[in-house]
């Protein structure tokens, strides 16, 4: 097993990353000197696999859990979700010293996450992440929420889990779509921290795409050790922790226009980052064959590289760009990169130069 910290001071925690770590859930949290009940929520299709392990685990370490199943997909990031899972925790009497699972993929860790910092005024939380975005992206670093018809995520906290436990074998039952959606988010950490990374990336690909165990622990490790440097050094994204955001501005938008039905999140930032590295090409100093070498690693995914958009449909996306919820005073600003492995943050970008980087 592999353990990442996360340093914040009295909110520091572990993520912890390998295999058959479910079954060791319960006496992980044991060892966090949590109250005896807590809710393991997750969601219709990755409960009738995980939940039976993952509430005997619990029991077996002396906790007494109760199970909430939410629907699949983003349409249970809703406060109507969250009212109705108030409802059952103060059914099963959680109070303060309880605590939630949250045993999923992102949708279930931001809005339990979210129902944790709410109940009560805040009890612990606990994220096991089923898919390989939720284990190197939304399981960390304590951004929860839900949605708005208005729009992603508009209400929400900071607020941290107390440990996160990566089961690298729930993975085998990911659906490949969603597997090569999370490579998304992988190479994004090449790119923004650790030439490096991008280069083992383009050798190991495809062991990764098989699911070796080793180069997966390997890869998940470290996406979660820059993860946790950029968080620790700024939490709250008062600046460098916009470098996360990579591809986003350009992928946000994307999903906003198709309705949030066509791409996947990993898919739209496929498409948003090779968009990116173009701009940074076109006004940043990146050479041609880093942009070359970008697009190429996105396309052995199998992700998306490229969208073909109508007149109309690039003046929607480049609107839907200025209602994402980082821009300030009206002004979209992105991060560039410089070279594979550095990138800059809060750089404004000519709308000529934007729509150049989607032809
Ligand atoms: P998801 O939670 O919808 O999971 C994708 C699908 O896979 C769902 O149908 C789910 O039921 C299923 N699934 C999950 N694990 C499985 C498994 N092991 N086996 C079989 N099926 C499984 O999607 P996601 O991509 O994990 O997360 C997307 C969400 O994460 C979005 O709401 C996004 O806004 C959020 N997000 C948050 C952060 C953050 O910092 N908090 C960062 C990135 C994304
Ligand atoms: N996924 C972006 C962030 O956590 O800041």
């Amino acid at each position: 097993m592999r353990t990442v910290k996360v340093p914040l001071g009295d909110r520091s925690y572990s993520i912890k990353i390998g295999n058959s770590l479910l079954s060791r859930l319960g006496s992980e949290c044991r060892r966090l000197k949590l109250g005896t009940r807590c809710a393991v929520i997750t969601d219709r299709k990755v409960g009738p696999i995980y939940s039976k392990a993952a509430m005997s685990s619990l029991r077996e370490a002396g906790f007494e859990p109760v199970e909430i199943r939410v629907p699949a997909g983003e349409t249970a990031k809703s406060l109507g979700t969250i009212h109705a899972c108030y409802d059952k925790l103060a059914r099963h009497r959680l109070e303060r010293s309880s605590f939630i699972v949250a045993l999923g993929g992102g949708v279930v860790g931001d809005m339990a996450g979210f129902l944790a910092a709410s109940y009560l005024r805040g009890i612990g939380f606990v994220q096991v992440p089923t898919t390989l975005l939720a284990q190197v992206d939304s399981s960390v670093g304590g951004k929860v929420g839900v949605n708005l018809k208005a729009g992603k995520n508009l209400v929400g906290a900071f607020y941290q889990p107390r440990l996160v436990l990566c089961d690298l074998d729930t993975l085998k039952t990911l659906p490949k779509r969603e597997l090569r959606a999370g490579l998304a988010e992988v190479i994004k950490y090449g790119i923004i921290d650790d030439a490096t990374l991008f280069r083992r990336l383009e050798r190991r690909l495809p062991a990764l795409l098989k699911l070796d165990a080793g180069e997966l622990a390997h890869v998940v490790a470290r996406s979660c050790q820059i993860k946790a440097k950029v968080v620790e050094e700024d939490e709250r994204e008062g600046g460098l922790r916009a470098i996360l955001n990579y591809g986003h501005t350009i992928g946000h938008a994307l999903e906003a226009i198709s309705q949030y039905g066509k791409y996947l999140h990993g898919e739209a930032i496929s498409i948003g980052q090779v968009a990116a590295s173009k701009i940074s090409r076109d006004q940043h100093g990146l050479g041609q064959a880093e942009v070359d070498r970008i697009e190429a690693l996105f396309a052995t995914a199998g992700l998306p590289t490229q969208v073909t958009l109508s007149k109309k449909e690039t003046t929607k996306l480049l609107a839907a760009m200025k209602l994402d919820k980082k821009v300030s005073g009206g002004q979209v600003k992105f991060v560039l990169a410089k070279s594979i492995g550095r990138v800059e943050f809060g750089i404004e970008v000519p709308q000529a130069t934007i729509k150049a980087s989607l032809h």
